[in-house]
C-alpha cells in the first residue's frame, strides 16, 4: 500500500471513531497485571495495545478485539524480547546489547535483530521494546547492560544494525516486528546514574551527545519510540513537546508513534509532581506529544473528561491515533492481525547458531602476557560462582528475571556456561577440569540466610519469597576448598562479576568493586603462581584495577547469551581468535563515575587528587592473539579521505577494529578531547598488510552550537587512526577544514 493510501484508510477510520474509542486506542494495557478478564474488558472498548501477553493468552486478546470491540481494531502486542525473545523459555538467547556492541559489528546486531523478530513474530507478537539507545556513561547505572555503550556513534551504528534486523525490509512481513527506540532521552544520564531520577541536561547537550544514536534509529526506519523517565530542566521529558514534537518529528524526522516507558502519564502526578490530578497529567501528556500510554489505564477516562470539559482539544487525540494506526496500516495489520512469524523457528538450530556466533564476537581479550591461549595443559580449574550460573551469564530480561508466574522458571537447555565450556574444550584436548565456586558473588546476610534456612512461614506470600529464595540461595564462600581444587592445576580460570541482583531497574550501585570475597579469592589463588586467567561475567564495568595488573590474562564476556560460556573457553584454547574491542570505559575506583574517553577538556587536571586519571581500560581496548601495528596515515582533506596501512604482525588470522576519531582544535562550544567517527573491521592473515580507507563526511565535524543547530565550523582538526582511543594507540595529522 503507498502511503497515500494508507493516509486514507486512516482518515476513514478515524472518522468512524466515537471520543471513546480514541482514547482507548491510546491506552497500553499491561496484561501481568491486569489479569486476563480485565484486559479482555479492554480489548472490547478498543485498547490500542497490550504489553506482557504471550502465545494463547495474546491471541485470545487479539479475537476478542476484533470479534467484540465495535470497529474491530487489531490491536499491537509488545514485549521486551530485547536480546533475543528471551521471556520465552524457548527462545535463542543472546549476548546482552552492551556485550553485543563487543562485536563492533552492526551486522551482529541486526542478526540479532532478526532472529528475535522472527521468534516474536512467531509467538504473534508484533512489537519489542528495543533497542535502547541510551548511552552507558556513568556505570553506576543498572541498567549500563541494555546499552550499546557509552558512544554516541558506535552506538548509534548498532543501533541502526539491530533497527534494520527487527523491521527487515517492510513491516508487513510475517517475520518483521516494530523496533522501539528508548528511552528518549538522556534515562543513562540521571543525576549521580540513579535511575530514573533528575538528568543532567540542556538541549544542546542532547543534540550534541544523546541524539545522534536516536537519529540512527529514525534513520534506520524505527517505528516507534519510547519516552525516558527523567526531566529537562524541571520539565518531565513526558510532559515537554519541544523534546516530543519539536525535537523528534520537526528536526529528526521521526513519523512513526511514541509510547510513553512505564506509568510516566500517572507519574507526572505521583512521582514528579507536576499534576495535581490525572486529568492534569493526561492533557500535559498528551498535548506534548505522547501517543500511546504505557499502563496508565486512568489515561481513558481522565482524556475523555478533559475533551469533553473543553480542557483538551479532541485534536491531539486526533493526531496521536493517526501515528498508531498508520503504523498499523503499515504492518497490514487489519488483512493479518496475528503475526505469522515462521512456524517452528523458536529457538531452533539455525537461531541458536546465530547466538553463538554473537557470543564468539563479544568476546574481548584485555590482557595477556602469554597465558592464552592455554597450550600443553593437563589440568583446567575454573573457579568462581559466575562460572556456572546460567541467570548470570543471561543477565537481565529473560525468563529467568522476569517470570510471568509466581514461581521462578528453572532454566531450559541448550545452553553452555564457562564451566561447562571448559569441560568441552578440556576433554578435547586431553585434559582434567575441575570446578570450584570459590565464594558467593553476593552473599547473604546470615540474618537473611537463617531466615531463608527456617521454619515455613504461615504468610503464603512469605512463603512463597521464602521458597524462590531457598532455589536461589547464593553458595556459601568456602575459598580454601578453590585454593584446593586449583592447586596442582596447569591453568586457573576465575570467573567474577556479578548478580541478576546488582543491576536492572532500581539497581544502581554505588560501589563497583567485585562483591563478597571476591578479591580475597582471586588473591588467594594469585598466590599459587599458577598462570591466571579472569573471566568477567558481568553486566557492566567493575573495578578490577588489581586484576588488570597482576592476572595473567583478562577476557571480559559481560552477560554473554546461551552460548556465552562455550565461546569464553573457545577464546581461552584459541579456537578462535578474540576480536572484541570495548565499547565503554572500565573506571579505575567507583569515585572516578563517570569516567568516559570522549569528555570535554578542563582545567586543573580534571582528575580527583587521590585518584589515578586514566581508567583501567580505555574504550576501544581490546587484542587477539595477534599484534597489529598501524603506518603511513594519509588524509585528503578536500575529499575527505583517510588511509592507514594496518599490518598484522603476528602468527594467526585476526580481526583489526581500525577506529578514527577527531577532535577539533577551536570551536564555538568546548568540543571533546576526541570523537569517535567511523571505525570498521579488517581481517589479516599473518604478515598481511592491507591499506583501509574510509571516507568521511563534513558532518562528521560537526557540532551543536549555542543555538542549538548542527552545523560546521571551518577550521583545524586532528584525525586520528588506530588501535583504540587511547592517545599512544593512534596515528595523528592535523587538517583545516
Ligand atoms: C522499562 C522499559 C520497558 C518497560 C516495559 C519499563 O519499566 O523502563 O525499558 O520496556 O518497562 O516492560
Amino acid at each position: 500500500m503507498s502511503n497515500e493510501q494508507i493516509q486514507q484508510k486512516v482518515e476513514a477510520l478515524l472518522a468512524q471513531m466515537t471520543l471513546e474509542e480514541k482514547a482507548a486506542q491510546m491506552v497500553q494495557v499491561p496484561y501481568t497485571v491486569a489479569g486476563r478478564e480485565e484486559s479482555l474488558r479492554w480489548a472490547r472498548l478498543g485498547a490500542g495495545s497490550f504489553l506482557h501477553v504471550l502465545g494463547d493468552d495474546a491471541r485470545e486478546v487479539q479475537q476478542t478485539a476484533l470479534k467484540e470491540s465495535r470497529l474491530g481494531i487489531p490491536v499491537i502486542f509488545g514485549i521486551d524480547a530485547i536480546h533475543g525473545h528471551g521471556l520465552n523459555q524457548d527462545a535463542a538467547i543472546f549476548p546482552s546489547q552492551l556485550a553485543c556492541a563487543c562485536s563492533w559489528d552492526p551486522a551482529v546486531a541486526e542478526e540479532m535483530g532478526r532472529v528475535t523478530a522472527r521468534e516474536v513474530a512467531t509467538d504473534g507478537l508484533h512489537w519489542t521494546f528495543s533497542p535502547v539507545c541510551c548511552l552507558g556513561r556513568d556505570t553506576r547505572w543498572g541498567r549500563i547492560d541494555e546499552t550499546f555503550g557509552e558512544d554516541p556513534y558506535l552506538s548509534g551504528e548498532m543501533t541502526y544494525g539491530i533497527v534494520r534486523g527487527y523491521q527487515g525490509d517492510s513491516l508487513d512481513a510475517p517475520d518483521s516486528i516494530l523496533a522501539c527506540a528508548k528511552h528518549y532521552i538522556g534515562y543513562g544520564e540521571a543525576v549521580g546514574a540513579r535511575d530514573a531520577v533528575d538528568t543532567q541536561m540542556t538541549y544542546r547537550k542532547m543534540k550534541e551527545v544523546f541524539v545522534p544514536p536516536f537519529q540512527r534509529a529514525v534513520d534506520a526506519g524505527c517505528a516507534t519510540f519510547m519516552t525516558a523517565y527523567g526531566s529537562i530542566d524541571g520539565t518531565p521529558f513526558t510532559a515537554d513537546p519541544k523534546t516530543m514534537k519539536t525535537i523528534l518529528r520537526d528536526e529528526m524526522g521521526f513519523d512513526g508513534f511514541v509510547v510513553t516507558d512505564w506509568n510516566n502519564c500517572q507519574s507526572l502526578l505521583t512521582q514528579q509532581f507536576v499534576a495535581a490530578d490525572i486529568g492534569e497529567a493526561s492533557i500535559l501528556s498528551a498535548e506534548a506529544g505522547n501517543d500511546m500510554m504505557m499502563t496508565t489505564l486512568d489515561f481513558y477516562d481522565a482524556a475523555i473528561r478533559a475533551v469533553r470539559e473543553g480542557r483538551l482539544d479532541e485534536k491531539v487525540l486526533d493526531d496521536a491515533v493517526r501515528h498508531i494506526l498508520t503504523v498499523k496500516f503499515r504492518m497490514d495489520l487489519f488483512g493479518k492481525p496475528e503475526k505469522a512469524g515462521i512456524p517452528g523457528c523458536i529457538g531452533c538450530e539455525e537461531h541458536r547458531q546465530a547466538a553463538y556466533r554473537a557470543g564468539q564476537r563479544s568476546i574481548t581479550l584485555l590482557k595477556n602476557n602469554g597465558a592464552l591461549p592455554l597450550r600443553d595443559v593437563k589440568k583446567v580449574a575454573v573457579i568462581g560462582q559466575n562460572a556456572d550460573d546460567i541467570q548470570s551469564q543471561y543477565g537481565d530480561w529473560t525468563y529467568l528475571t522476569h517470570p510471568n508466574s509466581e514461581t521462578a522458571r528453572p532454566p531450559r537447555r541448550p545452553y553452555v556456561t564457562v564451566k561447562e565450556g571448559f569441560e568441552q574444550l578440556c576433554e578435547a584436548h586431553g585434559a582434567q577440569c575441575v570446578y570450584h565456586h570459590g565464594c558467593a558473588v553476593r552473599p547473604l546476610p546470615p540474618e537473611v540466610i537463617a531466615m531463608i534456612e527456617g521454619p515455613v512461614l504461615a504468610d503464603p506470600v512469605a512463603e512463597n519469597i521464602r521458597q524462590q529464595s531457598m532455589r536461589r540461595m547464593p553458595p556459601r564462600d568456602d575459598i580454601p576448598g578453590a585454593v584446593a581444587a586449583a592447586k596442582d592445576a596447569d591453568a586457573i580460570v576465575l570467573v567474577v562479576g556479578d548478580t541478576i541482583d546488582q543491576h536492572g531497574e532500581y539497581k544502581d550501585r554505588g560501589n563497583l568493586d567485585l562483591s563478597g570475597e571476591q578479591m580475597a579469592l582471586y588473591r588467594a589463588l594469585r598466590a599459587l603462581n599458577i598462570p591466571l586467567t579472569v573471566v568477567l561475567v558481568s553486566s557492566k564495568p567493575l573495578c578490577i584495577g588489581e586484576i588488570a595488573e597482576t592476572a595473567d590474562a583478562v577476557i571480559v564476556a559481560f552477560n554473554g547469551g546461551q552460548y556465552g560460556g562455550l565461546a569464553v573457553a573457545e577464546a581461552a584454547f584459541g579456537v578462535f581468535n578474540p576480536s572484541g574491542r570495548l565499547p565503554i570505559t572500565f573506571p579505575a575506583h567507583s569515585g572516578q563515575l563517570p569516567v568516559y574517553y570522549n569528555s570535554l577538556p578542563g582545567w586543573h587536571g580534571g582528575r580527583y587528587m587521590d585518584l589515578p586519571r586514566t581508567p583501567v581500560y580505555a574504550f576501544g581496548e581490546g587484542m587477539g592473539y595477534a599484534p597489529f601495528s598501524y603506518a603511513n596515515l594519509v588524509f585528503d582533506a578536500a575529499a575527505l579521505t583517510a588511509s592507514v596501512d594496518v599490518t598484522n604482525a603476528g602468527d594467526v588470522p585476526g580481526t583489526e577494529v581500525v577506529q578514527v576519531y577527531m577532535h577539533d582544535l577551536v570551536a564555538s562550544v568546548i568540543r571533546p578531547v576526541k570523537q569517535l567517527i567511523a571505525f570498521t573491521r579488517v581481517d589479516l592473515a599473518p604478515g598481511e598488510t592491507k591499506t583501509v580507507t574510509f571516507r568521511l563526511r563534513r558532518e562528521d565535524f560537526s557540532l551543536v552550537n549555542r543555538e542549538e543547530k548542527r552545523i560546521v565550523e571551518p577550521g583545524e582538526f586532528d584525525l586520528f587512526i588506530g588501535h583504540s582511543s587511547r592517545d599512544e594507540d593512534l596515528l595523528r595529522t592535523r587538517f583545516a577544514l
